[in-house]
C-alpha cells in the first residue's frame, strides 16, 4: 500500500483546492509546501474571479466569506485616447458576472478549511524531489530534520507554480514549451482608499493603466512600467500622477489618492508547457502555464485545471479512467483559450517600444470597433467571464 493516493506539491490555490476537492471525494492526499504558511499568505496576487470559479468555490463549501465580502462586477470598462470609456456589460450581454475577491483571501479560506477537515499539510518542506514518475508507484522525498522523508503514492499533482520542481522533472524531450516575454511590467500598488466602483482598463499613449479593488477601503492600481525600473523609481507622487494622466478626466476626477501600503513591479509573460501529464505526474496551475495578468486569468485557470484534475482522480478510484486519460488535452483546450485572450488583450492595451503612430491608431480603431459592435463585445465578454468547463 502506498502512503497516500495523491501527493500534492505546492499549497497555493491550485494545491489547496485540489486537496479540498479530493478530501470531499474520499481520495487520500498529502500537501507539501516549500514555504511557511505565513509566507504564502503574505503574497499579493490578483483578484478577479470568473463566474465558473465562483461556482466551483461555492459548490466546494468555500463561498461563505467570498459571498459576504466579495464585490460583484457586472461590467468590464475600457478607456482609451484619454476620453472614451466603453462599458461592456457582461450581465446584460450574457447573464454572467465576475467577482472581485483577492487571491490572498481565497488562500486564507483554503487553509482555514484545511484546518477544519484535518488536511495533511507539510510546510517548509525543503528539497522536494519527485521519483519514478514514469511508473505507477511514484514517490516524493523531502528533507526532514536528520534525514530524508519519502512519501509513496499512486499519483503526484505538481501544483508548485512556475518556479517549482514538478515541471522540470519531466524529461525535456517529452515536453514542448511555448514562451513569450513582453517588453514591460506592471507596477502595482495597494492603498487604503476607496476604489472606483468599476474595474477599469486604460490604453493610453503614456502606457497601460488599471484600476481595481480588494475591499470598499482597499484599492489596487497598476501602471505599465519598464522592467529596467525599480520600485524606488516610483515614489507615490509619481505613481498617482502617472495613473491619473493615463485615465479620462471623468474617471481620474473620482480617484482618491493616499499612501501606498504595498508596491511591486511584476514582469508579463505568456508560457505553456505541454503535455500537462507525464506518467503518474499531473501538472496544474502556474506549474504548467503563465498568462500576463491583463485578462485576470491566472488564478481562474488554476481553478479550472483543478476542477478537471479532481474529477479525474475521483473517477479513477471508482474504476473510470476516462477523465484521467483526457486530463491534459481537456485542460489545455481551456488554457490555450485563456492564453490567446490574455495575449490579445495585452497587445491591444499596452504601449510597445518602437510603437509607431500607425500602431497606436490601429489599437484605437480596434477599441472603437469594440465600442460600436455588440458582436465584438459579446465575443470579448464570453472570453473575459470565462469559457465554460467541459
Ligand atoms: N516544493 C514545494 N512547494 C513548492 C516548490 C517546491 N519545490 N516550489 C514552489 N512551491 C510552492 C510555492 O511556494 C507556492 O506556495 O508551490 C506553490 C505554488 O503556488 P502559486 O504560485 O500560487 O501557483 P498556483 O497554485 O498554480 O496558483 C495559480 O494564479 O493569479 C495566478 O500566479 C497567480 O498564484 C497564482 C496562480
Ligand atoms: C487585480 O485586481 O489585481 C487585477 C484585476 C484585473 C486584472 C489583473 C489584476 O486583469
Amino acid at each position: 500500500m502506498p502512503d497516500t493516493s495523491v501527493a500534492i506539491v505546492g499549497s497555493g490555490p491550485a494545491g489547496m483546492l485540489l486537496s479540498h476537492l479530493l478530501d470531499a471525494g474520499g481520495v487520500d492526499n498529502v500537501v507539501l509546501e516549500r514555504q511557511s504558511r505565513q509566507y504564502v499568505l503574505d503574497r499579493i496576487r490578483a483578484g478577479v474571479l470568473e463566474w465558473g470559479t465562483v461556482e466551483t468555490l461555492r459548490d466546494a463549501g468555500l463561498g461563505t466569506r467570498m459571498d459576504a465580502e466579495g464585490h460583484v462586477h457586472d461590467s468590464i470598462n475600457i478607456a482609451w485616447r484619454g476620453q472614451d470609456v466603453l462599458s461592456i456589460d457582461t450581465n446584460r450581454l450574457l447573464g454572467k458576472q465576475m467577482m472581485a475577491y483577492g487571491q490572498t483571501k481565497i488562500q486564507e479560506d483554503l487553509y482555514d478549511a484545511g484546518d477544519v477537515r484535518g488536511a495533511r499539510m507539510v510546510f517548509e518542506a525543503d528539497g522536494v524531489r519527485l521519483h519514478d514518475i514514469d511508473t505507477d508507484r511514484p514517490s516524493v522525498t523531502f528533507d526532514a530534520g536528520a534525514g530524508t522523508e519519502r512519501i509513496t503514492c499512486d499519483f503526484i499533482a505538481g501544483c508548485d507554480g512556475f518556479h517549482g520542481v514538478s515541471r522540470e522533472s519531466i524529461p525535456t524531450s517529452a515536453r514542448t514549451e511555448y514562451d513569450k516575454e513582453y517588453p514591460f511590467g506592471w507596477l502595482g500598488i495597494l492603498s487604503e482608499t476607496p476604489p472606483l466602483p468599476i474595474l477599469l482598463y486604460a490604453n493610453h499613449e503614456r502606457g497601460f493603466a488599471l484600476c481595481s479593488m480588494r475591499t470598499p477601503m482597499l484599492s489596487r492600481y497598476y501602471v505599465q512600467a519598464p522592467m529596467t525600473d525599480t520600485v524606488d523609481d516610483w515614489p507615490d507622487d509619481r505613481f498617482w500622477s502617472e495613473l491619473l494622466a493615463r485615465l479620462p478626466r471623468s474617471q481620474s476626477d473620482r480617484i482618491v489618492t493616499g499612501p501606498s501600503i504595498e508596491k511591486s513591479l511584476a514582469p508579463l509573460r505568456s508560457y505553456v508547457s505541454e503535455p500537462m501529464r507525464w506518467g503518474s505526474l499531473f501538472l496544474a496551475g502556474d506549474a504548467a502555464h503563465i498568462v500576463p495578468p491583463t485578462g485576470a486569468k491566472g488564478l481562474n485557470l488554476a481553478v479550472s485545471d483543478v476542477h478537471y484534475l479532481s474529477r479525474a482522480f475521483i473517477a479513477h478510484y471508482s474504476g473510470d479512467d476516462r477523465y484521467l486519460d483526457r486530463y491534459s488535452e481537456m485542460a489545455l483546450r481551456r488554457v490555450w483559450g485563456a492564453a490567446r485572450f490574455s495575449w490579445w488583450l495585452t497587445t491591444l492595451l499596452h504601449r510597445f517600444p518602437h510603437q509607431t503612430p500607425f500602431d497606436q491608431r490601429a489599437q484605437e480603431q480596434e477599441l472603437s470597433h469594440l465600442a460600436a459592435s455588440e458582436h465584438a463585445q459579446r465575443a470579448f465578454a464570453e472570453q473575459y467571464v470565462g469559457l465554460p468547463y467541459e
